[in-house]
């Protein structure tokens, strides 16, 4: 049993949700914060009451903490997490994995070797959507999966964070894990080909472009048609232009040879058939939106103005779904009242992260389910630029199922 000492690397818009929980846990002993902006990290001591640590290298050399909390902007996050694991910390690390094929590979590699925790927050693995596509793919409500579509769009206006030019201008697959999370996590499968094609930019605000961002990248959108290792097929789209608020991230449809699952707005239907082979064909159609549903949205269903509230993202910040009951149930108690987001998936995930340390056991978003969640993307981004080629899939393998060292 270890307690956790955490150095959170990154004061900016994201990591004011985290801070709070982590200093709440009860397996951690102690939080420190770190940004290179030293105003951001005054601004969260004096916020949430917890010391400073000057610089992440300070972090690195530092015998007292354990543990690096990853929430720099995303093109950085495989240099750091590959430093925090060959200094010997545990690391927890906000989306993506890494840019890079290579690093996510390195960073697999790195957890093997010195046999830390590394754990992806994919927010979305706790969707309540993707949680039903999991749960009734697994109960056989849709027979043998067929294929899946599932988005992460959010328009670079509305956007929150990686606002200058050149961050706003990065290809969108490299971020892709929301979208492939919750599609991949439903299946039980992984990546074995990707086919990729991107939407040029047109709106010409010097964000997308040749010679306008680091990457020389022209795509806002981007689709990709995954083969999967069960023989299904997912789509996956990453979208920066798009007139969609909400919900931004989500599995559309999912379907088997048996049944199905789509959603709109905040509508979710299972369709199953009902009739045995040679008998005329039956589908019961079962509507399990108040299931999936956050409880303050299905509290508010007869409001009139429903459905154009949940079109703008009411609803759909802080509270559980029914669907989550059994994970709200294993929080602790410390967490009650505290700030959440994201369908409610920040408690699940620190949690979900101080246990793994705590324990010594690996995370349900390891270092291996991250990268099958990662890297897609990322050879999704070259298949783009060639045209739709198609490529195959790099993959790391299946997590240990053993304790680590
Ligand atoms: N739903 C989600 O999973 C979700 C949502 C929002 C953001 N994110 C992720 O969270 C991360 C942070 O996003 P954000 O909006 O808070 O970004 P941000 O730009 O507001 O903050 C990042 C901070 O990291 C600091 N930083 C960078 N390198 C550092 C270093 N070496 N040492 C110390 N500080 C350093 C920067 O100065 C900045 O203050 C991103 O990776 C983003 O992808 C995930």
């Amino acid at each position: 049993m270890n307690k956790l000492t955490v150095a959170v690397i990154g004061c900016g818009r994201f990591a004011q949700f985290f801070v709070p929980l982590f200093k709440a846990h009860p397996f951690v002993e102690k939080v420190y914060v770190c940004d290179l902006i030293r105003e951001k990290a005054e601004e969260f001591r004096d916020r949430f009451e917890v010391e400073i640590i000057d610089t992440y290298e300070d972090a690195l050399a530092s015998s007292e903490i354990n543990c690096i909390a990853n929430f720099t902007q995303r093109h950085l996050h495989g240099d750091i997490v590959v430093r925090a694991l060959k200094a010997g910390k545990h690391l927890y690390s906000a989306v993506p994995m890494a840019t890079s094929v290579e690093e996510c590979q390195e960073i697999v590699e790195l957890v093997k070797k010195t046999g830390k925790i590394y754990m992806m927050g994919e927010t979305c693995y706790y969707y309540p959507c993707a949680m039903f596509c999991r749960e009734a793919h697994k109960q056989g409500k849709f027979g043998t999966f067929a294929h899946g579509d599932s988005q992460y769009f959010h328009d670079i206006d509305a956007i929150g964070y990686g606002k200058t030019p050149n961050e706003a201008g990065m290809p969108p697959l490299f971020y892709p894990t929301h979208s492939t999370g919750m599609i991949l996590s439903a299946t039980g499968a992984y990546a074995k080909k990707v086919v990729c094609l991107g939407y040029k930019d047109t709106v010409n605000d010097g964000r997308f472009g040749k010679g306008t961002n680091e990457w020389d990248n022209e795509f806002s959108n981007q689709y990709v048609l995954m083969e999967l290792s069960n023989g299904g097929i997912a789509r996956v789209t990453e979208a920066r232009r798009i007139g969609y608020k909400s919900p931004s991230s989500y599995i559309s449809g999912f379907y088997g040879v048996d049944g199905s699952y789509e959603f709109s707005n905040a509508q979710h239907i299972l369709i199953q058939r009902t009739s045995k082979p040679g008998e005329p064909e039956k589908m019961n159609l079962t509507d399990v939106s108040d299931y999936v549903n956050p409880k303050t949205m299905t509290e508010n269903k007869d409001d009139p103005e429903f459905k154009i509230k949940a079109a703008n993202h009411k609803w759909q910040w802080s509270s559980f779904a029914p669907i989550q009951q059994k994970e709200v149930d294993r929080l602790p108690k410390e967490f009650e009242g505290l700030p959440n987001g994201h369908m409610g998936s920040h408690q699940f995930l620190i949690d979900d992260f101080c246990k793994a340390v705590y324990n010594n056991e690996q995370p349900i978003l390891n270092a291996w389910t991250s990268a099958r969640y990662t890297i897609p993307g990322l050879v999704a981004i070259e298949s783009a630029k060639q045209g739709g080629k198609p490529m195959d899939v790099p993959d790391c393998g299946e997590p240990p199922t053993n304790k680590v060292k």
